[in-house]
Formats: C-alpha cells, sequence, structure tokens
C-alpha cells in the first residue's frame, strides 16, 4: 500500500505516468466516470481549506465513487482529544482512501503509520502540500510543455508557504532550473531549504526583493498569500500583507509567454485586473488539481481503466 507524503514518494517516472493520465483524463472524462464506483474516498480536514478538499471530494466523484469526512475539527473527535493515529485507525474500517490536512508538520505521516489504508498529505502546517505541488508540475507541463530549462520566479511567503516548499522539492528533480526567489527579508525561505535542498544539490538560485528587477528574465512566476495563520503576531502580518501586489504595469515588464501561477487563495498579491491576462493562468491551474487529483486517486487506488 502507498500514501502520498511529499512529492518525491514518486519517481520521474511515476510522475509522467501521472501526468500522462490526468492528461487523458482532462480529454475523455466519460471514459473514467465509473472508475471508483463503490469507493469512498474521506477527507480529515484539521484546518480550512476551500480548493484542496473540494476538489479532492470533486475528484472522487467524478470518478463514480463517494466522499465522507470533516472540515473543522471541532466537529470531529479530535475535540475530544482523540489522537490522528485512532482516527485514522477507524476510518480505515470507514473508507478506501483517505486525504488528511492538518497544521501540525508530519500528522500525515503519523496517521499513514496506523492507516489501513493510503493517506495523501493533503497539507501539514508549514511544510510541504504535494498534491498542490502535482497540479503545480501538471499545469506547467501541459501548459508550457516542459519541467526543465525554466527560470521560476517564486514570490511572497517563502518562509511560511508549503506550497513553495513542495514545489522547490520536486523541481529540482528537473535538468537546468534556475530559482529566483522573491521575498521580503522576514519571509526569505527556510535555511533548511537553502542548505539541504538548493546548495547541496548544487541548484542554482537567486534571492531578490524587488519584483520589479526580476519579472523579465521569468518564465513562470509562482505568487503566493501571505500565510497570516503561521505568523505569531497580527501586527508583522499588516506590514508585510500588501509587500507584493502583481499589477498590469508589472505585467508589462514580463515576458509574452511567461505564465503566472498562484496556489489560491488570492488575497491581495495579484490585482483582479491581471485576471483576464492570457498569461494569468491560477484559475485553470486550479482545473488541473482535478485531473490530477483524479490520476492519483485512480493511482493508489490501483485502478486500471
Ligand atoms: C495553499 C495551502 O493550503 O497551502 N492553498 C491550497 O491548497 N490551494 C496555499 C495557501 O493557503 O496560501
Amino acid at each position: 500500500m502507498r500514501h502520498l507524503m511529499s512529492p518525491l514518494d514518486f519517481t520521474v517516472e511515476e510522475l509522467d505516468r501521472l501526468f500522462d493520465l490526468a492528461n487523458d483524463i482532462e480529454a475523455n472524462p466519460a471514459k473514467y466516470a465509473h472508475a471508483c464506483e463503490g469507493k469512498k474516498l474521506a477527507t480529515l480536514f484539521y484546518e480550512p481549506s476551500t480548493r484542496t478538499r473540494l476538489s479532492f471530494e470533486a475528484a472522487m466523484l467524478n470518478l463514480g465513487g463517494s466522499v465522507l469526512g470533516f472540515s473543522d475539527q471541532n466537529c470531529s473527535s479530535a475535540a475530544k482529544g482523540e489522537s490522528v493515529s485512532d482516527t485514522i485507525r477507524v476510518i480505515s474500517c470507514y473508507a478506501d482512501i483517505c486525504a488528511m490536512r492538518h497544521p501540525k508538520e508530519g500528522a500525515p505521516m503519523v496517521a499513514s503509520l496506523k492507516s489501513g489504508i493510503p493517506v495523501i498529505n493533503a497539507g501539514d502546517g508549514g511544510h510541504q502540500h504535494p498534491t498542490q505541488t502535482l497540479t503545480d508540475l501538471l499545469t506547467i507541463r501541459s501548459l508550457k510543455h516542459r519541467l526543465d530549462h525554466l527560470t521560476i520566479g517564486l514570490c511572497g511567503d517563502l518562509k511560511f508557504g508549503r506550497t513553495v516548499h513542495s514545489l522547490i522539492n520536486a523541481l529540482i528533480r528537473y535538468p537546468e532550473i534556475h530559482f529566483i526567489l522573491i521575498s521580503p527579508e522576514e519571509l526569505r525561505i527556510p535555511s533548511y531549504i537553502r542548505e539541504d535542498v538548493l546548495k547541496k544539490n548544487n541548484v542554482p538560485y537567486t534571492e531578490v526583493e524587488r519584483l520589479e528587477d526580476v519579472i523579465s528574465d521569468l518564465n513562470l512566476l509562482y505568487m503566493t498569500r501571505v500565510q497570516r495563520e503561521r505568523f505569531f503576531n497580527e501586527e508583522d502580518y499588516v506590514r508585510m500583507k500588501d509587500f507584493y501586489i502583481l499589477d498590469k504595469e508589472k505585467m508589462e515588464l514580463a515576458p509574452e509567454d511567461m505564465l503566472v501561477l498562484h496556489p489560491l487563495p488570492r488575497v491581495n498579491e495579484i490585482s483582479v485586473e491581471v485576471d483576464n491576462d492570457p498569461r494569468a493562468v491560477y484559475f485553470k491551474q486550479a482545473q488541473y488539481g482535478v485531473y490530477v487529483r483524479m490520476a492519483l486517486i485512480l493511482t493508489l487506488l490501483e485502478v486500471e481503466v
């Protein structure tokens, strides 16, 4: 039985197969409409989410399966003090696969050790968010037709943004990737990513503060929200929250074929006037999130179509 804790749980070849499957699902949805009939997905969300939970549920429903779960830990037995290990042992009797989001780093991993069903990490604190990374990679591969030879600007809250941490981990396996890390001093990438991931693997990267200085060099711009819920005090958040605002003026400095991605939810970091720019693909990205989660469910449940 396989779980998904980190994007590195799949080899590059396995990811290629997963993305081919996701593209086939996109092209032939009817072929997959009954693939998971009789199967159940449990969504155990101990932290708020719109896209991730609903896209998992939509994915399972599109495959003909059913869903159950909770979206607020106060509505679950966690509020009575139940451990994730106990919860997952019980859920294993009710469902065939589960997606878990938890504010504590490593909680889905702890659950997977006691689970009788595949566990998917749907975001653990500031640590990882592998299914968002699968979504990001599928979006890039489908729209840019490659995952190598890219200069990628990651902009915003690089300290607490788990999507960025997972994406860096996943992309360093492809040749000729260059990262430009764009953040205020206080929200720089954690040193464990700089040292253990980037430097250790000789991945070229640059750290800058001003987006306007580098936007013309980028193939991709990955914008992120300042992660309010991970700040220790509100004042720091208020000071940081509008540090970057991608607007029409900045988009004029960007290459014509640069793509703008964002895991969403967006707050102020991308002005709504950018939404109609053909380079803005963040809503398409959300759609790819459903296809890739369908492909993931099929793969972990070993369902052949
Ligand atoms: C991201 C997350 O939860 O980390 N959202 C998502 O799953 N699409 C990004 C965020 O909350 O900023």
